[in-house]
């Protein structure tokens, strides 16, 4: 997840944790179990880190937020430990840890959130979380940008072989399937726009929300 901002703010020197307390699943070091249980093979192990390395893929955010400052956010140091050896020295970024269900973050903080194919990975009660605190650190105005798996159309051929692939190496991504990104959103005053796009047949979704002024 990346997070930008144009102005530079000097971070709370305490901010206090997230609105609820963690009452699922994290170990002694906060790492969510779902991750340790269903994603040790791409995220954790340190040869997976290796075999994922999509070097483009920072640039292009880097370079989509160009003059802006970026945070980066993972909950897992192994990460963020290889993206700060993929950055030149002088990248207005900030790579912090945290847990996307409990941004230690102030409200209304950032111009714009970009969530990368987050959602996909988290267990429902997890998801929702996360974009409540999407919605809570974007500032009325700004731009929340969610890019994810979706439903691919009944005559692609991934719809067929992805499903069982799916279920079995990512169980939580079929929900993803059977309801829009867009749905999982509060609406009313919290939302003041929404477009939804899809993408390869319906295989990927990008939907990009403009916070309103009404609370989440
Ligand atoms: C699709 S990967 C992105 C991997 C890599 N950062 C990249 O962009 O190529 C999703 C990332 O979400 C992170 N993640 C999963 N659950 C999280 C959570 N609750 N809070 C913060 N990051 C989380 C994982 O550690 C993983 O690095």
């Amino acid at each position: 997840m990346s997070l930008s901002y144009e102005k530079v703010e000097q971070a709370a020197a305490s901010v206090g944790p997230g609105p609820a307390p963690v009452l699922y699943l994290r170990d002694g070091a906060g790492v969510p179990c779902y991750l340790k249980t269903h994603y040790w093979w791409a995220y954790i192990h340190p040869r997976a880190v290796r075999l994922f390395e999509r070097q483009w893929l920072t640039n292009l955010i880097l370079w989509g937020n160009y003059g802006r400052l970026v945070d980066v956010i993972d909950v897992l140091p192994i990460q963020l430990d290889n993206l700060r050896r993929k950055l030149p020295p002088d990248a207005p970024v900030r790579l912090l840890r945290m847990d996307s269900t409990r941004l230690a973050v102030p409200d209304a903080r950032y111009d714009r959130a970009l969530v990368f194919f987050l959602l996909h990975e988290q267990p429902s009660y997890d998801r929702e979380r996360t974009l409540g605190e999407v919605m809570r650190v974007v500032r009325p105005g700004g731009t929340i940008v969610i890019v994810d798996y979706a439903r691919p159309r009944w005559w692609h051929p991934l719809r067929y072989l992805w499903r069982p692939l799916l279920a079995a190496l990512e169980p939580f991504a079929l929900d993803l399937w059977r309801r829009d990104v867009a749905d999982l959103l509060p609406r009313a005053r919290a939302i003041r726009h929404l477009r939804k796009q899809s993408y390869f047949g319906g295989l990927y979704q990008k939907v990009v929300a403009t916070r309103g002024s009404g609370a989440v």
